[in-house]
């Protein structure tokens, strides 16, 4: 486990200080130990469990059916990997949005597993008002507004948001309300560019954009889409940086024919007996020569 004393660790503060300095601020998802080990050695200044693990970790058709203790686990294994990477995590659906009282209890959870943060999804009235009795309660929020895929059922097709003036309008109204609730930053996912370049500079906090082009102070993609992990057709707003499935199938596909072939392991993978032991062995065992 890495120790989280010896190096500066990203605060909410310090994503302020990146947008007044007007620095890009990086963000990936992360979902287990090895993937939080690379994102932190690359430096990245957020790290989410995105309920996108749903999909990429767990292969369910949708971010509505991953659970409280399987998001848990996963921000656990995270934490394990990350010294000064601010680390949220992301409430999953059915686990906030009914009371307060329901959302200040999964959020301590989620700060009980590790995390410096929580994000929700929507700006809805009642959102907010989970927004500010988290804040109240000390613990930093990441606001999500724009698609929300939690609000999308089982089989539907994400869409776009903001492709209307009164759509965008809403996108606002939404972002401001819980900038005032105390969000210290939020997440603008599949709005049009001009909308966002519009929109943007009305917030104070950071915007994290994902789908929403270049106009906001930071991005974020899913690791399994941004190294090429993820199965299916990606996203339009995803960029791929790496084809590691291919890699991951070749490397598998290799040991499978070395295995076969009797070519794996070698002697050079494998431990040695002292030769007097072997013989005493062999001895006991009644081999000869
Ligand atoms: O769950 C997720 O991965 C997310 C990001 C796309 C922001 O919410």
């Amino acid at each position: 486990m890495i120790d989280r004393t010896e190096v500066a660790t990203r605060t909410p503060a310090s994503l302020a200080h990146l947008k007044k300095l007007g620095q890009p601020i990086v963000m990936v998802t992360a979902y287990d130990y090895n993937s939080a080990v690379a994102a932190e050695a690359a430096g990245v200044d957020i790290v989410l469990v995105g309920d996108s693990a749903a999909m990429t970790m767990l292969g369910y058709a949708s971010t509505q059916l991953v659970s409280l203790d399987e998001m848990l686990m996963l921000t656990r294994a995270v934490r394990r990997g990350l010294a000064r990477t601010l680390l949220i995590g992301d409430l999953p659906y059915g686990t906030y949005e009914s009371s307060d009282d329901l959302a200040l209890t999964t959020a301590r959870r989620f700060i009980g597993a590790g995390c410096d943060a929580v994000k929700l999804e929507g700006g809805a009235q009642e959102r907010v008002s989970r927004v500010r009795t988290l804040t109240n309660a000390g613990i930093p929020v990441m606001g999500h507004v724009g698609l929300t895929p939690q609000s999308t059922g089982v089989g539907e097709a994400y869409r776009v948001q903001g492709r209307t003036a009164g759509q965008a309008l809403q996108v606002l109204n939404e972002a401001k309300a819980l900038e005032n609730a105390g969000c210290f930053v939020l997440v603008f996912e599949a709005i049009p560019a001009e909308v966002t370049a519009l929109l943007a500079p009305r917030i104070s906090v950071p915007v994290i954009g994902i789908g929403a082009g270049s106009a906001t102070d930071g991005q974020v993609l899913v690791f399994d889409d941004l190294v090429g992990l993820s199965v299916g057709r990606p996203a339009k707003f995803v960029k791929r940086y790496a084809d590691v499935r291919s890699e991951f199938s070749a490397a598998i596909a290799a040991y499978a024919d070395d295995v076969r072939a009797r070519r794996f392991p070698a002697p050079a993978n494998g431990y040695v007996i002292d030769p007097s032991e072997l013989d005493t062995l062999r001895s006991a065992l009644g081999h000869s020569g």
